[in-house]
């Protein structure tokens, strides 16, 4: 089975044509520079930059694999809807133009999936989701069946990771944290815990953020590189500890759950990566990641949950269907 993907939901223009489990062209335009003068995603540009690299992408891929496809995906939302509506429309578009089933992907279902791409892994699972605009424990039972058990009361994981490396003046945000993190003390200095009493499975990220404005004020940490390098490391261990620590309510919450997968952008960070490698040996938990290209927006993940669908026989979308800048992933429709 043939299956083409789009991902336009944030900043990368992602193009993927899959084969059954086997990827045969994967084309992603990520548009940092784009928004490097703004220190961060202007969803209007990313619109219109989706717009421009799209058809190019997509021209690359469809010339290179003269296939007959079978379907053509295309996330849905939730995302910036400028950027949603332009991959979503040319799915929509090419699926009539060829006359093969259009599927509208749940982003986030397509970030949780990409997994089991790489490794084998049985329902029910324990998923935990921390991208730029999402941080949630999500119980897989089924494709399509999703219950997500803990998530954040504010700010995501990302942005927090986004929005404090903007007060550093860092670009991109989560990356250059984990590269300068790399040259840093992570005892230097001392973030709080959020919800230290509370011993259930949500987040609260907007109090670190706060926090860690005060600090980069208090102790000037923007005008000398090494005590940026020592803040992102004290950061990005504080993030650990508040993801690890949250993870263990989270799995009592899972029971039948042997498997977990770590997913979205902030998992492509090797540091949290191992943090977790531990959490899961004492856990004897199965802690499953994608590679790191796949952590962030791509879009395999979106022809490879389009796949997931098909397999298990849900049926396509209705061409009225309409992208949504916000879908939880625990409603269908
Ligand atoms: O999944 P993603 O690519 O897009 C969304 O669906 O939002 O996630 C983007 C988020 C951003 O907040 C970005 O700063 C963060 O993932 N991110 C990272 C790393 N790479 C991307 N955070 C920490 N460490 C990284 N290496
Ligand atoms: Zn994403």
């Amino acid at each position: 089975m043939i299956i083409l993907g789009i991902e336009s939901s944030c900043d990368e223009s992602s193009v993927c044509l899959i084969e059954d489990k086997n990827i045969l062209a994967h084309l992603t335009y990520s548009q940092i520079e784009e928004h490097r003068a703004w220190g961060g995603v202007v969803p209007e540009i990313a619109a219109r930059a989706h717009l421009d690299k799209l058809p190019l992408l997509l021209q690359k891929v469809l010339d290179a694999y003269q296939k007959k496809i079978d379907a053509i995906a295309a996330t849905a939302g939730p995302g910036l809807i400028g950027g949603v509506m332009v991959g979503f429309n040319m799915a929509k578009a090419m699926s009539v133009a060829m006359g093969v089933p259009f599927y509208g992907i749940n982003h986030l279902e397509g970030h949780i999936l990409i997994a089991r791409l790489f490794a084998s892994i049985p329902v029910p699972f324990l998923a935990l989701l921390v991208s730029g605009g999402h941080s949630q424990f999500v119980v897989v039972r089924g494709i399509g069946t999703y219950e997500v058990i803990g998530q954040t009361l504010d700010d995501s994981c990302g942005e927090c990771f986004d929005k404090t490396a903007k007060m550093l003046g860092l670009f991109p945000s989560g990356k250059s944290i984990e590269e300068r993190a790399k040259l840093g003390d992570s005892a230097a200095y001392k973030l709080p815990m959020p919800r230290p009493h509370d011993k259930d499975c949500h987040f609260s990220f907007s109090g670190i953020k706060n926090a860690a404005r005060l600090l980069i004020e208090e102790h000037q940490i923007t005008e000398d590189p090494q005590k940026i390098n020592d803040f992102c490391a004290s950061f990005q261990d504080t993030m650990a500890k508040i993801l690890v620590s949250r993870a263990s309510y989270a799995l009592n919450n899972a029971s039948g759950c042997h498997d977990f997968v770590i997913c979205g952008g902030v998992a492509a960070n090797t540091y949290i990566q191992e943090r977790f490698e531990h959490f899961s040996k004492e856990h004897h938990v199965n802690l499953h990641v994608a590679p790191c290209a796949f952590c962030t927006d791509n879009g395999a993940m979106i022809a490879y949950a389009c796949y997931e669908r098909i397999l298990h026989h849900i049926p396509p979308s209705p061409l009225d269907m309409l992208p949504r800048p916000r879908w939880p992933l625990d409603t269908e429709k």
